[in-house]
Protein backbone atom coordinates (compact mmCIF):
# COMPACT_ATOMS: atom_id res chain seq x y z
CA UNK A 1 0.00 0.00 0.00
CA UNK A 2 1.03 3.27 -0.56
CA UNK A 3 0.70 6.80 1.15
CA UNK A 4 0.64 9.30 -1.24
CA UNK A 5 -2.75 8.92 -1.94
CA UNK A 6 -5.33 12.25 -3.00
CA UNK A 7 -7.12 12.72 0.14
CA UNK A 8 -10.77 14.79 0.06
CA UNK A 9 -11.29 17.03 2.67
CA UNK A 10 -14.35 17.90 3.38
CA UNK A 11 -15.52 21.27 5.53
CA UNK A 12 -18.19 20.96 8.29
CA UNK A 13 -21.63 20.97 6.36
CA UNK A 14 -21.28 19.94 3.24
CA UNK A 15 -23.44 17.30 2.28
CA UNK A 16 -22.39 17.02 -1.16
CA UNK A 17 -18.54 15.97 0.04
CA UNK A 18 -20.58 13.72 2.69
CA UNK A 19 -21.73 11.65 -0.39
CA UNK A 20 -18.84 11.59 -2.28
CA UNK A 21 -16.72 10.04 0.60
CA UNK A 22 -19.64 7.68 1.44
CA UNK A 23 -19.85 6.22 -2.10
CA UNK A 24 -16.00 6.23 -1.61
CA UNK A 25 -16.25 4.01 1.13
CA UNK A 26 -18.68 1.92 -0.25
CA UNK A 27 -16.41 0.97 -2.69
CA UNK A 28 -13.63 0.12 -0.62
CA UNK A 29 -11.72 3.33 0.22
CA UNK A 30 -10.23 4.36 3.36
CA UNK A 31 -12.94 7.64 5.13
CA UNK A 32 -12.16 9.06 8.21
CA UNK A 33 -15.16 10.12 10.37
CA UNK A 34 -15.95 12.28 13.38
CA UNK A 35 -17.37 10.44 15.97
CA UNK A 36 -18.83 12.02 19.60
CA UNK A 37 -15.98 10.22 21.23
CA UNK A 38 -12.74 10.28 18.52
CA UNK A 39 -12.33 10.11 15.05
CA UNK A 40 -12.45 6.80 13.78
CA UNK A 41 -10.60 5.49 10.21
CA UNK A 42 -13.30 3.68 8.59
CA UNK A 43 -13.71 1.14 6.09
CA UNK A 44 -16.64 -1.31 4.65
CA UNK A 45 -17.17 -3.68 7.14
CA UNK A 46 -18.00 -6.55 4.46
CA UNK A 47 -14.93 -5.70 2.26
CA UNK A 48 -12.03 -7.72 3.57
CA UNK A 49 -9.68 -5.75 1.58
CA UNK A 50 -10.34 -2.68 3.19
CA UNK A 51 -10.27 -3.81 6.48
CA UNK A 52 -6.62 -5.16 5.75
CA UNK A 53 -5.61 -1.38 4.45
CA UNK A 54 -7.24 0.15 7.77
CA UNK A 55 -4.09 -1.86 9.48
CA UNK A 56 -1.67 -0.96 6.95
CA UNK A 57 -2.79 3.09 7.13
CA UNK A 58 -2.84 2.80 10.63
CA UNK A 59 0.36 0.87 11.45
CA UNK A 60 -1.58 -1.46 13.57
CA UNK A 61 -0.72 -4.90 14.37
CA UNK A 62 -3.26 -7.14 12.73
CA UNK A 63 -4.22 -9.14 15.96
CA UNK A 64 -6.14 -6.18 17.41
CA UNK A 65 -9.76 -6.53 15.82
CA UNK A 66 -11.70 -3.31 14.71
CA UNK A 67 -15.06 -2.60 15.83
CA UNK A 68 -17.96 -1.96 13.62
CA UNK A 69 -20.19 1.17 13.46
CA UNK A 70 -23.77 0.72 12.69
CA UNK A 71 -26.85 3.89 12.27
CA UNK A 72 -28.74 2.24 14.11
CA UNK A 73 -28.90 -0.47 17.15
CA UNK A 74 -31.46 -3.09 15.07
CA UNK A 75 -28.93 -3.35 12.66
CA UNK A 76 -26.82 -5.10 14.87
CA UNK A 77 -28.94 -8.63 14.11
CA UNK A 78 -27.58 -8.12 10.75
CA UNK A 79 -23.91 -8.80 11.30
CA UNK A 80 -23.75 -10.51 14.87
CA UNK A 81 -26.32 -12.37 17.12
CA UNK A 82 -27.95 -9.95 19.72
CA UNK A 83 -29.29 -10.77 22.80
CA UNK A 84 -31.50 -9.40 25.35
CA UNK A 85 -28.88 -7.92 27.35
CA UNK A 86 -27.87 -6.10 24.00
CA UNK A 87 -31.10 -5.03 23.58
CA UNK A 88 -31.51 -3.45 27.22
CA UNK A 89 -28.16 -1.46 26.55
CA UNK A 90 -28.44 -0.72 23.25
CA UNK A 91 -31.80 0.68 24.54
CA UNK A 92 -30.20 2.70 27.48
CA UNK A 93 -27.05 3.85 26.00
CA UNK A 94 -27.04 3.32 21.53
CA UNK A 95 -26.77 6.38 20.38
CA UNK A 96 -23.62 7.04 21.73
CA UNK A 97 -20.37 6.08 23.56
CA UNK A 98 -20.63 2.40 24.08
CA UNK A 99 -19.07 -1.13 21.84
CA UNK A 100 -20.84 -4.11 22.82
CA UNK A 101 -18.81 -7.47 21.97
CA UNK A 102 -21.56 -10.17 20.49
CA UNK A 103 -20.45 -13.71 18.53
CA UNK A 104 -20.49 -12.26 15.19
CA UNK A 105 -22.17 -13.60 11.58
CA UNK A 106 -20.39 -15.04 8.85
CA UNK A 107 -20.84 -11.65 7.03
CA UNK A 108 -18.10 -10.16 8.74
CA UNK A 109 -14.41 -11.23 7.43
CA UNK A 110 -12.23 -12.41 9.97
CA UNK A 111 -9.89 -9.33 8.61
CA UNK A 112 -12.53 -6.96 10.70
CA UNK A 113 -12.21 -9.28 13.71
CA UNK A 114 -8.54 -10.49 13.38
CA UNK A 115 -9.64 -14.17 13.19
CA UNK A 116 -12.09 -14.13 16.25
CA UNK A 117 -15.70 -15.05 16.35
CA UNK A 118 -17.00 -11.56 17.93
CA UNK A 119 -17.37 -8.33 17.00
CA UNK A 120 -17.44 -4.73 18.48
CA UNK A 121 -21.11 -3.33 17.72
CA UNK A 122 -20.98 0.64 18.21
CA UNK A 123 -23.89 3.04 17.43
CA UNK A 124 -22.36 6.69 17.27
CA UNK A 125 -24.66 9.75 18.50
CA UNK A 126 -22.34 12.23 16.73
CA UNK A 127 -25.00 13.64 14.05
CA UNK A 128 -22.12 13.59 11.09
CA UNK A 129 -21.46 10.25 12.15
CA UNK A 130 -24.97 8.77 11.82
CA UNK A 131 -25.66 10.38 8.56
CA UNK A 132 -22.19 8.74 6.80
CA UNK A 133 -22.87 5.45 8.11
CA UNK A 134 -26.60 6.01 6.54
CA UNK A 135 -25.10 7.28 3.07
CA UNK A 136 -22.30 4.59 2.84
CA UNK A 137 -24.94 1.63 3.36
CA UNK A 138 -22.66 -0.35 5.02
CA UNK A 139 -21.64 -1.17 8.80
CA UNK A 140 -18.19 0.36 8.81
CA UNK A 141 -15.52 -1.35 10.43
CA UNK A 142 -13.58 1.59 11.94
CA UNK A 143 -10.57 1.41 14.60
CA UNK A 144 -9.51 5.33 16.35
CA UNK A 145 -7.86 7.90 13.30
CA UNK A 146 -4.65 7.74 14.48
CA UNK A 147 -1.30 6.30 13.50
CA UNK A 148 -0.99 3.43 15.72
CA UNK A 149 0.63 4.05 18.92
CA UNK A 150 -0.51 7.82 18.87
CA UNK A 151 -2.94 9.71 21.15
CA UNK A 152 -6.32 9.38 19.34
CA UNK A 153 -7.21 12.37 17.43
CA UNK A 154 -10.54 14.36 18.85
CA UNK A 155 -10.17 17.18 16.44
CA UNK A 156 -9.85 17.29 12.49
CA UNK A 157 -6.18 19.00 12.96
CA UNK A 158 -5.05 15.76 14.34
CA UNK A 159 -6.51 13.64 11.69
CA UNK A 160 -4.51 15.28 9.00
CA UNK A 161 -1.37 15.59 10.64
CA UNK A 162 -1.39 11.83 10.86
CA UNK A 163 -3.21 10.41 7.93
CA UNK A 164 -2.97 13.04 5.01
CA UNK A 165 -2.06 10.74 1.95
CA UNK A 166 -3.20 7.62 3.99
CA UNK A 167 -6.67 7.87 2.79
CA UNK A 168 -9.32 8.68 0.34
CA UNK A 169 -11.06 11.53 2.31
CA UNK A 170 -11.15 13.09 6.16
CA UNK A 171 -14.39 14.79 7.16
CA UNK A 172 -14.61 17.43 9.08
CA UNK A 173 -17.03 17.13 12.82
CA UNK A 174 -15.23 19.98 14.54
CA UNK A 175 -14.03 18.75 18.30
CA UNK A 176 -14.88 15.52 19.52
CA UNK A 177 -17.28 16.05 22.85
CA UNK A 178 -16.80 13.38 24.68
CA UNK A 179 -12.79 13.05 23.71
CA UNK A 180 -11.84 9.72 25.31
CA UNK A 181 -13.15 6.33 23.29
CA UNK A 182 -15.87 4.22 23.82
CA UNK A 183 -16.48 1.94 26.76
CA UNK A 184 -15.87 -1.63 25.64
CA UNK A 185 -18.18 -4.44 27.06
CA UNK A 186 -18.36 -8.10 27.18
CA UNK A 187 -21.46 -9.59 28.04
CA UNK A 188 -21.06 -12.34 30.48
CA UNK A 189 -24.22 -13.32 31.64
CA UNK A 190 -27.98 -12.63 31.56
CA UNK A 191 -27.58 -9.67 33.79
CA UNK A 192 -23.71 -9.47 34.36
CA UNK A 193 -20.82 -7.58 31.80
CA UNK A 194 -17.05 -6.87 31.87
CA UNK A 195 -15.76 -3.41 31.14
CA UNK A 196 -12.66 -3.97 29.22
CA UNK A 197 -12.14 -0.58 28.59
CA UNK A 198 -13.66 2.48 30.35
CA UNK A 199 -14.87 5.20 28.12
CA UNK A 200 -17.49 7.21 27.86
CA UNK A 201 -20.61 5.80 29.64
CA UNK A 202 -19.51 4.88 32.74
CA UNK A 203 -19.54 1.89 35.71
CA UNK A 204 -22.91 3.89 37.40
CA UNK A 205 -24.34 4.63 34.48
CA UNK A 206 -24.20 0.99 33.38
CA UNK A 207 -25.65 -0.37 36.63
CA UNK A 208 -28.81 1.18 36.57
CA UNK A 209 -29.39 -1.59 33.39
CA UNK A 210 -27.29 -4.12 34.37
CA UNK A 211 -26.86 -6.18 38.13
CA UNK A 212 -23.24 -7.15 37.87
CA UNK A 213 -20.61 -4.78 35.78
CA UNK A 214 -16.99 -5.61 36.56
CA UNK A 215 -13.71 -4.53 35.17
CA UNK A 216 -11.24 -6.44 33.69
CA UNK A 217 -8.25 -7.47 35.36
CA UNK A 218 -5.21 -4.85 35.04
CA UNK A 219 -3.22 -6.56 32.61
CA UNK A 220 -0.08 -8.20 33.85
CA UNK A 221 3.07 -9.03 31.64
CA UNK A 222 1.94 -11.97 29.56
CA UNK A 223 -1.55 -12.18 30.32
CA UNK A 224 -3.70 -13.04 27.41
CA UNK A 225 -6.02 -9.53 27.28
CA UNK A 226 -9.19 -9.95 26.41
CA UNK A 227 -9.26 -6.32 24.22
CA UNK A 228 -6.55 -6.77 22.48
CA UNK A 229 -6.16 -3.40 22.12
CA UNK A 230 -4.98 -2.84 25.82
CA UNK A 231 -1.85 -5.13 25.93
CA UNK A 232 -0.03 -2.38 23.34
CA UNK A 233 1.60 0.71 24.10
CA UNK A 234 -0.72 3.63 23.70
CA UNK A 235 -1.21 7.18 23.26
CA UNK A 236 2.09 8.08 24.11
CA UNK A 237 4.07 11.69 23.46
CA UNK A 238 6.98 11.72 21.69
CA UNK A 239 8.65 12.65 24.89
CA UNK A 240 8.89 10.73 28.29
CA UNK A 241 5.36 11.52 30.05
CA UNK A 242 5.79 11.46 34.37
CA UNK A 243 2.59 11.55 36.30
CA UNK A 244 3.41 13.12 39.74
CA UNK A 245 1.17 11.56 42.37
CA UNK A 246 0.79 13.93 45.73
CA UNK A 247 -1.12 17.07 46.79
CA UNK A 248 -1.96 19.80 44.07
CA UNK A 249 0.83 22.32 45.91
CA UNK A 250 3.37 19.73 46.51
CA UNK A 251 3.04 19.14 42.28
CA UNK A 252 3.16 22.31 41.36
CA UNK A 253 6.36 23.43 43.99
CA UNK A 254 7.56 20.24 42.47
CA UNK A 255 7.58 21.22 38.66
CA UNK A 256 8.52 24.77 39.54
CA UNK A 257 11.74 23.58 41.51
CA UNK A 258 12.53 21.22 37.84
CA UNK A 259 12.18 24.30 36.14
CA UNK A 260 14.47 26.17 38.50
CA UNK A 261 17.28 23.86 37.67
CA UNK A 262 16.96 24.43 34.09
CA UNK A 263 14.99 21.02 33.33
CA UNK A 264 13.20 21.78 29.42
CA UNK A 265 9.90 20.33 30.78
CA UNK A 266 5.93 20.96 30.17
CA UNK A 267 3.24 20.71 32.55
CA UNK A 268 -0.42 19.76 31.23
CA UNK A 269 -2.16 21.21 34.53
CA UNK A 270 -5.77 22.93 35.23
CA UNK A 271 -7.09 26.61 34.00
CA UNK A 272 -6.00 27.33 37.50
CA UNK A 273 -2.03 26.29 37.40
CA UNK A 274 -1.03 28.28 33.84
CA UNK A 275 -0.32 31.60 34.43
CA UNK A 276 2.20 30.22 37.26
CA UNK A 277 3.66 28.25 34.38
CA UNK A 278 3.58 30.63 31.47
CA UNK A 279 5.15 29.20 28.45
CA UNK A 280 4.82 25.44 29.59
CA UNK A 281 1.77 24.52 31.28
CA UNK A 282 -0.52 23.39 29.17
CA UNK A 283 -4.63 23.09 30.43
CA UNK A 284 -6.71 20.70 30.16
CA UNK A 285 -9.80 23.01 32.14
CA UNK A 286 -10.76 24.25 35.44
CA UNK A 287 -9.69 21.83 38.61
CA UNK A 288 -12.89 19.79 38.77
CA UNK A 289 -14.40 19.64 35.20
CA UNK A 290 -13.59 16.02 34.73
CA UNK A 291 -15.61 16.36 31.30
CA UNK A 292 -13.17 18.96 30.07
CA UNK A 293 -10.24 16.71 31.21
CA UNK A 294 -11.51 13.97 28.96
CA UNK A 295 -12.23 16.08 26.27
CA UNK A 296 -9.34 17.93 26.24
CA UNK A 297 -6.69 15.34 26.84
CA UNK A 298 -5.53 14.11 23.63
CA UNK A 299 -5.21 17.03 22.43
CA UNK A 300 -3.21 18.11 25.02
CA UNK A 301 -0.79 15.42 24.49
CA UNK A 302 -0.56 16.36 21.11
CA UNK A 303 0.16 19.78 21.84
CA UNK A 304 2.74 18.84 24.29
CA UNK A 305 4.75 16.80 21.42
CA UNK A 306 4.28 19.89 19.45
CA UNK A 307 6.09 21.85 21.30
CA UNK A 308 8.49 19.36 22.56
CA UNK A 309 9.86 19.08 19.23
CA UNK A 310 10.10 22.49 18.72
CA UNK A 311 11.83 22.74 22.50
CA UNK A 312 13.24 19.91 22.47
CA UNK A 313 11.47 18.88 25.83
CA UNK A 314 13.25 16.61 28.01
CA UNK A 315 10.22 15.48 30.00
CA UNK A 316 6.41 16.25 30.19
CA UNK A 317 4.53 16.34 33.84
CA UNK A 318 0.78 15.92 34.72
CA UNK A 319 -0.82 15.65 37.67
CA UNK A 320 -1.78 11.38 38.34
CA UNK A 321 -5.06 10.89 37.56
CA UNK A 322 -7.48 9.72 40.19
CA UNK A 323 -7.89 6.06 40.28
CA UNK A 324 -12.05 5.89 41.25
CA UNK A 325 -14.28 4.34 39.78
CA UNK A 326 -17.07 7.51 39.52
CA UNK A 327 -17.91 8.86 35.88
CA UNK A 328 -15.30 9.14 33.31
CA UNK A 329 -11.89 8.84 35.80
CA UNK A 330 -11.48 4.83 35.13
CA UNK A 331 -11.16 6.23 31.23
CA UNK A 332 -9.08 8.95 32.16
CA UNK A 333 -6.77 6.96 34.65
CA UNK A 334 -6.28 4.31 31.87
CA UNK A 335 -5.29 6.71 28.96
CA UNK A 336 -2.76 8.71 31.31
CA UNK A 337 -1.40 5.56 32.78
CA UNK A 338 -0.71 4.19 29.27
CA UNK A 339 0.34 7.19 27.85
CA UNK A 340 2.86 7.77 30.77
CA UNK A 341 4.10 3.94 30.44
CA UNK A 342 2.98 3.48 33.64
CA UNK A 343 5.65 6.05 34.94
CA UNK A 344 4.40 7.69 38.28
CA UNK A 345 6.65 9.70 40.45
CA UNK A 346 5.39 10.21 44.13
CA UNK A 347 6.19 13.31 45.49
O1 LIG B 1 -14.91 5.38 20.57
C1 LIG B 1 -14.41 4.44 19.95
O2 LIG B 1 -14.55 3.26 20.32
C2 LIG B 1 -13.58 4.76 18.71
C3 LIG B 1 -14.50 5.41 17.67
C4 LIG B 1 -13.81 5.64 16.35
O3 LIG B 1 -15.64 4.64 17.51
N1 LIG B 1 -12.97 3.58 18.18
C5 LIG B 1 -11.93 2.96 18.78
O4 LIG B 1 -11.45 1.85 18.13
O5 LIG B 1 -11.44 3.38 19.82
P1 LIG B 1 -10.03 1.19 18.49
O6 LIG B 1 -9.83 0.11 17.48
O7 LIG B 1 -9.00 2.24 18.56
O8 LIG B 1 -10.30 0.54 19.89
C6 LIG B 1 -11.21 -0.56 20.00
C7 LIG B 1 -10.83 -1.41 21.19
C8 LIG B 1 -9.46 -2.04 21.06
O9 LIG B 1 -8.86 -2.04 22.35
C9 LIG B 1 -9.77 -3.46 20.59
O10 LIG B 1 -8.79 -4.37 20.97
C10 LIG B 1 -11.09 -3.73 21.27
O11 LIG B 1 -11.78 -2.49 21.27
N2 LIG B 1 -11.92 -4.70 20.53
C11 LIG B 1 -12.37 -4.60 19.27
N3 LIG B 1 -13.05 -5.71 18.91
C12 LIG B 1 -13.03 -6.52 19.98
C13 LIG B 1 -13.55 -7.83 20.23
N4 LIG B 1 -14.22 -8.51 19.31
N5 LIG B 1 -13.33 -8.38 21.45
C14 LIG B 1 -12.65 -7.68 22.40
N6 LIG B 1 -12.13 -6.45 22.22
C15 LIG B 1 -12.32 -5.87 21.02
MG1 LIG C 1 -7.34 3.30 19.27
Amino acid sequence: MTFDRKTLLVPVGDDDGLRAAASMLRSGELVIFPTETVYGLGASALDARAAYDVFEAKGRPHDNPLIVHIAYPEDAEKIAYTTKLYRRLSDAFMPGPITIILKKREIIPDEVTAGGNTVGIRCPVHPTAHRFIELSGVPIAAPSANLSGKPSPTRFSHCTDDMMGRVSAIIDGGECDVGVESTVVLLTGEDSLKILRPGGVSRDELLTICHEVTFAEGLSEGEIPLSPGMKYKHYAPESPLVLLDGEAQKVKAYVKDRLSFGERCLFICYDEDVSDFPGCGISIGGKDDVKSHARRLFAALREADEIGGKMRVDVIYSYAPQRCVEGLSPAIYNRLIRAANHTIRRV
